[in-house]
């Protein structure tokens, strides 16, 4: 079995991976890992740059007792013009227990998980899907909410080149949660109804900012300083519309002072920024362990 999008899992398994985050984000607290998965080895390939994910899947197999390996890509020969599929049947005649990957195109895990034996991770392929970032989300709003059910998630930002905003769109509402995306008119994808950033957000239970992603734009989004936080950003003016106990979300990396304000993002009540990444270790152990382990 793979991981390669949300519709790729049933939905006892999103409830099965979401009560096994709960239970290691408890014991990781205690700093309590398992052997579970002793002796596996699991291999990270990040193509694109990577803090939080890359850094939490290795430290999610360490406290399962697997170790983690990474190819530092921009060193391998992957620089010498070797394909993806070239190195996919490499690292699969090393016998890997698990593949993690990312990559700058839409489908190219997929196409590795095609040639590797062992199950293959999609840690974010280009535009398209990020689906452990919507399964740490999830478990993220139900550790603070209680529930998914009945919630109204505003996703605001760069929606059209965010895999996390198609992920979350793919696995809340099958929570039960209404999701209302919006963002900069050019930053839509296609065939989405645009509704405004204030429509957004009024009402809304969990409000999630998004990073502008200049290094996927074809034009230059050409916004004067400060122009973007004013008319798109989450400011205290926004979020005051939201819910009086909404939460704030961000999968990072974020840009302070563009799509969220400074004291919003440091608020210690209703920012969830760095609970997203500790259940980040949490949600991707329950995942190796659902792969490797059965
Ligand atoms: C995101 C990604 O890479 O898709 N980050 C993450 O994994 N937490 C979002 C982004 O790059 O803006």
């Amino acid at each position: 079995m793979d991981l390669l999008s949300i519709d790729s899992l049933g939905d006892a398994e999103i409830a099965d991976i979401l009560d096994r985050a709960e239970m290691y984000f408890t014991g990781n607290r205690g700093r309590r890992g398992t052997e579970r998965l002793h002796g596996r080895i699991v291999f990270n390939v990040f193509y694109e740059n990577s803090t939080r994910t890359a850094m939490s899947f290795a430290t999610a197999a360490h406290r399962l007792g697997a170790s983690a390996i990474s190819l530092s890509v921009e060193r391998s020969s992957v620089a010498k013009g070797e394909t993806l599929e070239d190195t996919a049947r490499t690292l699969n005649a090393m016998r890997p227990d698990a593949l993690v990957i990312r990559h700058r195109e839409n489908g190219a895990p997929a196409a590795v998980a095609m040639i590797m034996d062992a199950p293959v991770i999609n840690a974010g392929d280009g535009t398209n899907e990020h689906p452990t970032q919507a399964l740490l989300d999830a478990a993220t709003i139900r550790r603070r909410l209680g529930r998914i059910e009945g919630l109204k998630i505003a996703i605001c930002g760069d929606i059209r080149h965010s895999r996390v905003a198609r992920s979350n769109a793919l696995l809340l509402p099958r929570l039960g949660a209404e999701v209302r995306l919006a963002g900069p008119p050019e930053l839509m994808p296609d065939g989405v109804p645009p509704i405004s950033i204030d429509e957004a957000i009024a009402g809304a239970d969990v409000v999630m900012m998004l990073r502008v992603q200049r290094e996927r734009l074809e034009d230059e989004l050409g916004d004067a300083p400060g122009e973007y936080l004013a008319r798109y950003g989450l400011t205290s003016q926004r979020l005051a519309t939201a819910s009086p106990e909404a939460v704030v979300m961000h999968p990072g990396p974020m840009n302070r002072g563009v799509e969220i304000e400074d004291r919003i993002a440091d608020d210690p009540e209703r920012s969830l920024i760095t609970l997203q990444v500790e259940m980040g270790v949490a949600v991707r152990m329950a995942c190796l362990e659902l792969l490797i382990g059965s």
